[in-house]
């Protein structure tokens, strides 16, 4: 299995996603896509609300997408930005942590190349379920 080409087409899904942005507010158009352990694709774009702390970023669609249809195991994130790389918010790194702990994390945008990071190097202090023990 060629890993790279493989996140090269998670990316290209996670592009197509955000087509589906509902972003009035920002006109930021995110699209995320998740691959299961099953190797299903899940997608997610950001959808705003006029009451703007409701939004909800690609990340969090994709993966409560991805859970919703019974996939709990998440190999892989895509995140796909318009202009340049960004990095998941502080709520997405954190839903991450509870539903893709192991995952790669995929960036890319225009005019950029894939990069893969690990929550870990996104958060590296955190509080998950272990910290409630
Ligand atoms: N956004 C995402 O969907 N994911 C990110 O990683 C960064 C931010 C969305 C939220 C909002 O709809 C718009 O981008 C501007 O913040």
């Amino acid at each position: 299995m060629n890993m790279n080409l493989d996140y090269k087409e998670l990316m290209e899904a996670a592009k197509k996603a955000s087509y589906n942005s509902y972003s009035p507010y920002s006109g930021y158009a995110v699209g995320s896509a998740v691959l299961a352990e099953d190797n299903k694709i899940y997608l997610g774009a950001n959808i705003e609300n006029a009451s703007y702390g409701l939004t909800n970023c690609a990340e969090r669609s994709a993966l409560f997408n991805a859970v919703s249809n019974g996939d709990k195991k998440i190999k892989a994130l895509a995140l796909w930005t318009p202009k340049s790389d960004v990095f998941p918010c502080g709520a997405c790194c954190q839903v991450i942590l509870e539903l893709a702990l192991n995952a790669d994390i995929i960036i890319n945008s225009q005019n950029s190349v894939l990069k893969i990071f690990k929550i870990q190097d996104l958060l590296p202090h955190f509080f998950t379920k272990d910290s409630l023990k």
